[in-house]
């Protein structure tokens, strides 16, 4: 065994030093011209002379199909020359196929072109938003969506997705919340290191496997006022603490690219920043892959007054250790002079290059440039089995936020259900932020999907009663009249699919539009109103907690989000998914967040305590929130040892009991607070979790194990410590409620 290890370690020994040294060679051979555009990415619609072009064909100079081909030809020439290494928005296996046989063939070098696009939920299978499969806090399932999203694109000709975006928020007005893993640290690296693996899996270079980027880097999330782009400013223990951890994981994961963020950090924006881009990543992190910058950023640092042109700006990227330039050219316009005169030394020139070259050889696009062809694609996408798994994700994204009288689960067997909203017939807004390659044709509808679980004796009544936005077509009466003869009324409602995402902030986080007087007018019938939310941020919604019969969020869920939906409110499916973001009882609240640093005046009933004098202090639903139409009962906390050391391990046991008369899912979270530090803490932080499936009356011991080292904190000098003393744990169905106990650290 031994032996046959020492021979594998040796093996591999000897193909990266073989690699090394073919990079080495070919680095040998480069133009600076070759060199600068192996760190060279355009995306099309971006891309300097490009722009002319579009700009003809919307002065009609040109038709649309001069306008491809004059677009194709472009990029073509750019390839023969060597002078450009990645290209973005290039989809279909044929037409990767022919440029990267351009790239192969034609170009002096043959050095293989690298394909990216932002697969973020899914290629043709569009899987639920990011931020909806979260909270299944199920990492197998997770991991398993991003490997279909892998498969699916490799067949389409696509090597990397900007994914996953692991950026921590904790303001829902920031739209692009809808992308990652909500407010927590400890989950969203997690749930970060398993979407690297299930896009990389554990050899990029099998055809079926996409190179990840953990995006965006850093601290994007904290953009003030939650508007996208805004500027952030944050001590650099919660940068460290809070917003980098779930890159580090990431990390580890093996991510072969990172993406710098668009904000400036305390004052430096990211992409020039070296703190983060090489003291953090590469010295702390060890990470050994390639950083892109995002769309356009390096010209934006001169926009953002840190540089007074782009040539400075290239040249900072450069050596803060950035190695791609994303979409304006600023690379391939303002590094080869920088080079030629000495102001950058060529060794950073070549290291950049080395690196992006490296990444090209894990994919193995040396020995197999053409990784897919169209008869792959044609059977790989929208496998059946891939979209099983939609389904079965969507299933599990949803969250019961409120059950009254349990009346959910419907009877399939109504005499007449009125199911209405403006988003109860609708595809395209299925789909959420990130969608581009997918076809809302594919989308099962929310009326469909109910229609197809029930009996075939019940009817089904459909009105739109409003738009998501505005004042038009406006049918209150309609609804009204269709509810009035229906013995229960499910109201479809929520945000539009691009009211979240990249730019789309809200300073109001209200149902848009006159959404919820519908919701008031549904109401006033006096039936039972079921609310299905389909959003891709939290809301708030205090209205509807306090007079429908029942919510379920059900954010943006993809192509099979109406028979997911129907699942959950039939009871084929038992929900099981909890918050990952706090929902606040208004926008004045945000941001608003479980985890808190503890105040000196915790809200109390006296006055001069750390509240609001119109409003409550708590979330509408707290993080770690979502019921079942089982009831869970937790037990017996049992803490191994009540004192520990340093470098020990605590174990946790609770038994959680299925009090109810369904079988169901809970996830069991542990929390835990460091109760006196040389730094004030958070009120509580989540240290692990478990998703245990128990039949009605079953009792289970869900175990934890938590490392001690793991529990430590920044201090003022930026060291991390772990310091002893007093610790409680919280064990329960959520971030409010549990059973307590404590251990100390000695
Ligand atoms: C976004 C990135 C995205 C890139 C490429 C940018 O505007 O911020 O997240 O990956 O565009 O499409």
């Amino acid at each position: 065994m031994i032996i046959v290890m020492v021979e594998m370690a040796m093996q591999d020994k000897m193909i990266l030093e073989d690699q090394e040294s073919k990079i080495n060679e070919l680095i040998g051979k480069m133009t600076l011209e070759e060199k600068v555009g192996q760190l060279t990415q355009i995306v099309p619609s971006l891309y300097g002379a490009f722009e002319e072009i579009i700009t003809k064909l919307v002065e009609g100079e040109i038709s649309y199909p001069e306008f491809q081909a004059m677009e194709k030809n472009y990029h073509k020439d750019e390839i023969r020359e060597g002078i450009l290494g990645s290209m973005g928005g290039v989809t279909g296996a044929e037409i990767s196929n022919d440029l990267q046989k351009i790239a192969i063939e034609e170009s002096r070098l043959g050095i293989p072109m690298l394909f990216g696009l932002d697969v973020i939920h899914g290629y043709k299978t569009i899987f639920p938003i990011p931020l909806a499969e979260a909270c299944s806090w199920d990492l197998d399932l997770i991991e398993k969506t991003a490997e279909i999203a892998a498969k699916e694109a490799s067949a389409a000709g696509i090597h990397w997705t900007y994914a996953p975006m692991v950026d921590i928020t904790r303001d829902p007005r920031w739209g692009r919340i809808a992308e990652g893993a909500g407010e927590d640290t400890y989950l969203g690296s997690m749930i970060g290191a398993a979407r690297v693996k299930g896009f990389q899996g554990e050899d990029l270079s099998e055809s079926h496997r996409i190179l990840a980027c953990a995006k965006h880097f850093a601290a994007y999330g904290g953009a003030v006022g939650g508007r996208d782009y805004n500027t952030v400013d944050m001590s650099l223990q919660t940068l460290h603490e809070v917003y980098l951890p779930p890159f580090e994981a990431a990390a580890k994961a093996g991510v072969g690219t990172f993406m710098s963020a668009l904000n400036d950090l305390n004052g430096i924006p990211c992409t020039v920043n070296r703190y983060l881009l090489t003291d953090v990543l590469r010295e702390q992190l060890g990470f050994k892959g390639f950083v892109v910058s995002d769309a356009n950023s390096i010209a934006e640092v001169v926009v953002h007054g840190e540089s007074v042109d782009r040539k400075e700006a290239s040249k900072k990227a450069l050596l803060a250790g950035l190695e791609m330039d994303m979409s304006h050219g600023t690379y391939q316009q303002d590094l080869p002079e920088q080079i030629k005169n000495g102001d950058i030394p060529t060794d950073v020139l070549d290291e950049a290059v080395r690196r992006v070259l490296r990444v090209k050889f894990h994919l193995g696009l040396f020995d197999n440039p053409y990784r897919t062809n169209k008869e792959l694609e044609e059977k790989t996408l929208l496998a059946p089995e891939h979209v099983e798994v939609a389904r079965e994700m969507a299933q599990r994204s949803i969250v019961l936020l409120k059950n009254e009288d349990n009346i959910l689960p419907l009877k399939k067997n109504h005499k007449k259900i009125a199911v209405v909203g403006p988003l109860a017939d609708n595809q395209k807004e299925m789909f959420g932020t990130w969608a581009i390659t997918g076809n809302p044709e594919e989308v099962v509808t929310v009326l469909s999907g109910i229609q197809s679980a029930v009996d075939k004796d019940t009817e089904i009544v459909y009105a739109k009663g409003c738009e998501v936005l505005g004042n038009e077509n406006m049918d209150f009466e309609g609804a009204v009249q269709l509810a009035n003869e229906s013995d229960v009324i499910i109201a479809v409602v929520g945000e539009n699919a691009d009211m979240s995402g990249e730019a789309s902030s809200r300073m109001d986080l209200n149902l848009p539009g006159r959404q919820e007087d519908l919701l008031k007018a549904l109401h006033q019938t006096g039936k039972p109103v079921v609310v299905v939310l389909i959003n891709g941020r939290p809301l708030t919604i205090p209205w509807a907690a306090e007079n429908v019969s029942a919510i379920v969020e059900a954010w943006q869920l993809g192509i099979q989000s109406g028979n997911a939906i129907a699942d959950v409110l039939f009871g084929d499916y038992n929900p099981s998914g909890k918050l990952v973001a706090t929902f606040p009882y208004s926008v004045g609240q945000v941001p608003i967040y479980y985890n808190h640093p503890k105040t000196g005046r915790p809200a109390g009933k006296i006055k001069f305590t750390s509240k609001y004098i119109d409003g409550p202090s708590e979330p509408l639903y707290p993080f770690g929130f979502g019921l079942s139409y089982t009831t869970f009962e937790y037990e017996n906390l049992l803490i191994s040892s009540s004192e520990v050391s340093k470098e020990g391990k605590v174990k946790v046991n609770i038994d959680v009991i299925n009090s109810g008369d369904r079988t169901g899912e809970e996830i069991v979270q542990l929390y835990i607070s460091d109760v006196v530090a040389s730094r004030v803490r958070p009120v509580k932080e989540l240290k692990g979790f478990k998703k245990v499936a128990l039949q009605p009356g079953e009792t289970k011991t869900v175990s934890f194990e938590i490392e001690i080292k793991n529990l430590g904190f920044f201090n003022e000098a930026m060291d991390y410590i772990i310091e002893p003393g007093l610790f409680k744990v919280f064990v329960g169905p959520n971030s409010k409620e549990g059973l307590e106990g404590e251990f100390s650290l000695v």
